[in-house]
């Protein structure tokens, strides 16, 4: 273990020192080695890699095998921040049992530090068996994009009072039931701010406005990777889809063209063995 793995003790510490507390999506290898080099102090393996890396519409069909492939790829590479495994749907939904099992198997066979999951009031009992059990647990409210068809779309939460203080309960449930910190999704930014007083655990926005107690992204809409849709709460810090594409179309026309690979690129043989080939 990295001397300077980020623990989850640090990120409780990070609200009571006021310090915004960094947090990105990473699905692979290099992008756990960028997230360790970058210095961030959470990386999210999310369901999103059911978007964003496999192409599908959302997150519903994600298994636990895709996550513990892409954890395990994560891990290689990323050694000091702390590494949260995302529980896909299903896997924690159906009996408490096979909640903490899969936990368990995420952080067994994956190899992430925590693990995610989706849900406030009604997933109390489930994060304190999990909690119970040894597993750090981060929660996830607000909007839930396992659930987003049962709230009507990929659509911001908390809109009327009614819907806000249900937030605010789902936040304390959670810290009461033991979660580390816990990400908050697509709320108006006023919401955010209540929320993140509401509890003393930190609270991670996406979508959330500025006062909440850090920031999550997910790291192929900030870098312009993903080709479908840009959420609002998206800042696009690069765009690297030309710039990959350009180099595409580069070695496209080079190898058309014979100009790749260039003798540089090539191995060289021994004049005698080809001369020796050249004689039979
Ligand atoms: O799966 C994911 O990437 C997430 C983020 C949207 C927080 O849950």
């Amino acid at each position: 273990m990295a001397n300077n793995k980020t623990s989850v003790l640090d990120i409780r510490k990070a609200k009571e020192e006021k310090r915004k507390i960094v947090m990105m999506t990473a699905y692979d290898y290099p992008f756990g080695l960028l997230a360790d080099e970058a210095g961030v102090d959470i990386v999210l393996v999310g369901d999103s890699l059911g978007m964003v890396v496999m192409g599908l519409d959302g997150t519903v069909a994600v298994t636990m095998e895709h996550m513990i492939h892409h954890i395990k790829a994560v891990v290689r590479g990323c050694k000091a921040p702390l590494i949260v495994g995302d529980m896909p749907f299903m896997s924690y939904n159906i009996s408490i049992e096979e909640a903490v099992r899969n936990a368990g198997r995420l952080m067994k066979e994956g190899g992430c530090d925590v693990v995610k999951l989706e849900g406030g009031v009604d997933f109390a009992p489930t994060v304190k068996a999990i909690v119970k059990a040894g597993i750090p647990v981060q929660g996830h409210i607000g909007l839930t994009p396992q659930t987003a068809s049962a709230l009507g779309g990929f659509k911001m939460q908390g809109k009327d009072a009614v819907a806000a203080r249900r937030i605010i309960e789902d936040a304390k449930a959670l810290e009461e039931a033991g979660v580390f910190s816990m990400i908050l999704e697509a709320v108006p930014a006023p919401l955010g701010k209540l929320v993140a007083e509401s509890v003393k655990v930190p609270v991670i926005g996406i979508g959330a406005g500025a006062d909440v107690d850090g920031q999550v992204l997910v790291t192929h809409d900030m870098v312009g990777l993903f080709d479908k849709f840009i959420p609002k709460f998206v800042k696009q810090y690069t765009q690297i889809r030309p710039i990959i594409l350009e180099a595409l179309n580069a070695y496209k026309k080079e190898v058309r063209d014979v100009t790749f690979p260039a003798p540089e690129h090539s191995f060289k043989m021994p004049e005698e063995t080809l001369a020796q080939l050249k004689d039979e």
